[in-house]
């Protein structure tokens, strides 16, 4: 048998620990499929005293991840500090400059300087893998990258932050709020250190950079992408979804389009009967759709220690193999510039809730107003409002105009209409507050 691959892994938290795990109890069927074993021999870490439930005795203790990075005692740098520049770039660079291949989870990173460091990793003959950092325990790189390698891959859409399906899902299913939610998916370790990142969509964002780069062979854009987070949900857009057949779900969408390559995190509603809808809870699911293959989706855990692990241990054993990749699957060089499709080209179906004045002509004017745009209306429902006061009315005191929550559903329109026509009905001074608008995908894939 060959001699082991020597790993330092820098960064000894949940998934960190999981590695060492993982590499000890399924140590021998590792080394049989690689036809070498593989060892973590030295490691990097803030606190040297934390028990981790691992031994790390026998392994080298490094303060410095870059001197961990620049060992001569080490064949693979394993990246699990996180953060998208600091010790974790320095490290990074540092290990692919003194010829270590890397592996990393750390998708901030790489949506922030995936191509310079794919660049490095490719000058100096290195591999730089990153399974773990979209989805988890999904393998959608490797399966982009290499199952789909002979496709033209038209859409990536998925479910890519589990703490924000997490909590749509429990708002729907127990009527809990937002905020009790996001408190558990923090205790049970789904969320990120700061939990706006996931709730507002930057680590969907983060995600959905790297699979437009895999996927359409483009250089990495995460500046470019078009984000809503989920704050903005309510139960009653929740309940209203439901009752019209669909679901909401944060997705993140990369599409080709006749203008270029829309990339959009917004949260979506879903038609019930779509897989994506049936994904729950913390689970993670990618739906990809490519000309010879068609559709395919996978579903998995998107976060976790050990199913992170999994996908950490997947890229080091393609190192163990000599499979040896180009980072984003085409040569960083012949990656293209991402070309954008502006987000008011959109096309798509929209959900609309809007709390609409209680008076004569404010149904005609909010009608006049889409029809003004060429938008056409595939259901309107007004739903229950509260009763009246049972106070009496007087001249002096006239019972105050009630809104009353009212849902139009759109057949297919552009984003630019959809804005006109709100923004036209806001003038007319026929409805109370901010009117809410909910993408709905029911292309065939989610359909
Ligand atoms: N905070 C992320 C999530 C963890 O909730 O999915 C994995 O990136």
């Amino acid at each position: 048998m060959a001699d082991a691959l020597r790993l330092g892994v820098a960064g000894l938290g949940t998934v960190g620990a999981s590695v060492i795990r993982l590499l000890e109890s399924n140590g021998a069927q590792i080394a049989l499929r690689c036809r070498r074993p593989v060892q973590v021999t030295a490691v990097s870490a803030r606190d040297r005293a934390r028990d981790r439930g691992v031994d790390i005795s026998a392994m080298t203790w490094h303060d410095d991840p870059c001197a961990l990075a620049a060992s001569d005692a080490i064949d693979v740098f394993v990246e699990l500090i996180g953060g998208d520049n600091g010790p974790a770039e320095a490290s990074v660079r540092a290990a692919l400059s003194h010829g270590k291949h890397v592996v990393t989870a750390n998708k901030a990173l790489l949506a922030r300087h995936g191509v310079s460091l794919a660049q490095l990793a490719e000058e100096n003959g290195v591999s730089l893998n990153f399974e773990a950092a979209i989805a988890g325990g999904i393998p959608i790189v490797k399966t982009l990258r290499e199952a789909l390698v002979g496709n033209r891959v038209t859409r990536v859409a998925g479910i890519l932050n589990g703490t924000c399906n997490y909590i749509l899902t429990r708002m729907e299913t127990e009527g809990i709020s937002f905020e009790a939610c996001l408190a558990d998916a923090q205790r049970l370790g789904y969320a990120e250190a700061d939990p706006s990142f996931d709730i507002e969509g930057n680590d969907t964002a983060h995600k959905l950079a790297l699979l437009t780069s895999l996927a359409f062979g483009c250089e990495i854009d995460v500046d470019s992408i078009y984000l809503e987070g989920i704050t903005s949900i309510t139960t009653a857009d929740i309940e209203a979804a439901d009752e019209l057949g669909y679901r909401i779900k944060l997705l993140g969408i990369a599409q080709r389009t006749d203008t270029g390559i829309e990339q959009r995190v917004h949260p979506t509603m879903v038609p019930k009967s779509s897989a994506i809808a049936r994904i729950d809870g913390v689970l993670n699911a990618v739906a990809v759709d490519a000309d010879y293959v068609g559709e395919i989706v996978l579903v998995g855990p998107g976060a976790g220690g050990n199913a992170t692990a999994s996908s950490v241990v997947a890229d080091i054993a393609d190192i163990a193999r000599g499979d040896l990749m180009s980072t984003l699957g085409s040569p960083a060089e012949k990656l293209v510039p991402y070309k954008r499709a502006r987000m008011r080209r959109h096309e798509g179906g929209y959900f609309i809730r809007l709390a609409v004045e209680d008076r004569p002509g404010a149904f005609a004017a909010i009608a006049r107003c889409m029809a003004e745009q060429g938008i056409s209306l595939e259901s309107i429902v007004q739903r229950r409002r509260a009763p009246r006061s049972a106070a009496p009315e007087t001249p002096d005191s006239p019972a105050p105009s009630q809104a009353q929550p009212v849902i139009l559903i759109t057949y297919e329109t552009t984003e630019a209409d959809i804005k006109a026509a709100l923004e036209a009905i806001a003038n007319e001074h026929v409805i109370a507050g901010a009117p809410q608008m909910i993408r709905i995908e029911r292309t065939p894939d989610v359909a």
